[in-house]
């Protein structure tokens, strides 16, 4: 069953992992390494508000000015060096084996409140698994809030749709052409509306009871990319500002080892984006043919931020 939150669990990556493959979910405190993760985050965000304070700032500039404002730091955060060093730091204290733990490099989210921006660089994300979008059902996301959340500004878990199949559109979806259409568009796009394809359900869900974890800035949150989960209407007042990275375990990646597949239909693969701890190599190409279906010529194959 999927009924459980582990708080601070001191288990092994390989039983934590078969625990987040049957839907259980975990919830760390701040450590050293994610408050420093965090603090670099921060530093960042508030270079790019200054002088105003960044939880408010949307009350203060044009919906313009502030999607300029998240197109220059999320990207500056992404390809910082010190984010990749901070997020191995992450990775090794919360005890992966940084030979065989392999990251996808860190985005940096925001969730405006009051609908303020909820389209392209701002995306209010509706329940959705992050397997329709062409992740592997061995991948783990790891969500740290850079300042303290709320419930009015949290994220949520779905558990009831843990391995029940919901009808959705992610037959739509490859992520190849995703990479292409999608990444590398303009920061003011989509502030009216958000035309690329993102896949959702097609029926509606029972989305409660739902469960919102809430962790102190720099508190991490484990959950499996099957996990349905969605960003919770901001109503707050103030905007929230999230780290997240997903990671798979080469073992799993070799034995094709993970979640439970339910309802997922999308194409191409995320395989070719994650990066080894110690020395940020790819995996293999002989482990991402496992995951392939011949669809790499529809797009870019490999995800290049901007
Ligand atoms: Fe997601």
């Amino acid at each position: 069953m999927n009924n459980t939150v582990y708080y601070d669990a001191a288990i092994s990556d390989d039983a934590r992992r078969q625990m987040l493959f049957d839907g259980q979910l975990f919830a760390y405190a701040p450590r050293p390494g994610s408050l420093a993760f965090v603090a670099h985050a921060r530093q960042l965000i508030e270079e790019a508000f200054h002088p105003l304070d960044p939880e408010r700032a949307q009350y203060e500039l044009s919906v313009e000015q502030y999607a300029e404002v998240l197109g220059k730091l999320k990207p500056t955060f992404i390809h910082h060096p010190d984010s990749k060093r901070h997020l191995a730091n992450v990775l090794k204290e919360i005890g992966c084996d940084p030979e065989k733990t392999y990251f996808d490099v860190p985005k940096m989210r925001s969730s405006t409140s009051d609908n303020y921006l909820t389209t392209g660089i701002a995306y209010a994300w509706h329940p959705h698994r992050d397997t329709w979008y062409s992740a592997p059902l061995c991948q783990i996301n790891y969500w740290i809030p850079i300042f303290d959340i709320r419930t009015d500004n949290a994220m949520a878990f779905h558990p009831r749709y843990w391995n029940i199949g919901v009808k959705n559109d992610s037959d739509r979806f490859n992520y190849y052409s995703h990479n292409q259409q999608s990444r590398g568009a303009h920061v003011t796009s989509y502030l009216k509306s958000d035309p690329r394809i993102l896949p959702k359900p097609l029926e509606p869900l029972e989305l409660d009871p739902q469960i919102r974890l809430i962790v102190p800035a720099g508190g991490i949150i484990l959950f499996s990319a099957a996990q349905m989960h969605s960003s919770v209407p901001n109503t707050s007042g103030r905007t929230r500002f999230s780290i997240d990275f997903r990671v798979v375990h080469i073992d799993d990646v070799k034995d094709k080892h993970g979640a439970p597949h339910s309802d997922e239909a999308c194409t191409g693969t995320t395989m070719r984006d994650y990066l080894r701890v110690t020395d940020c190599s790819h995996i293999p190409d002989d482990l991402v043919a496992l995951y392939d279906d011949g669809t790499t010529d529809r797009g870019k194959s490999v995800y290049a931020p901007v």
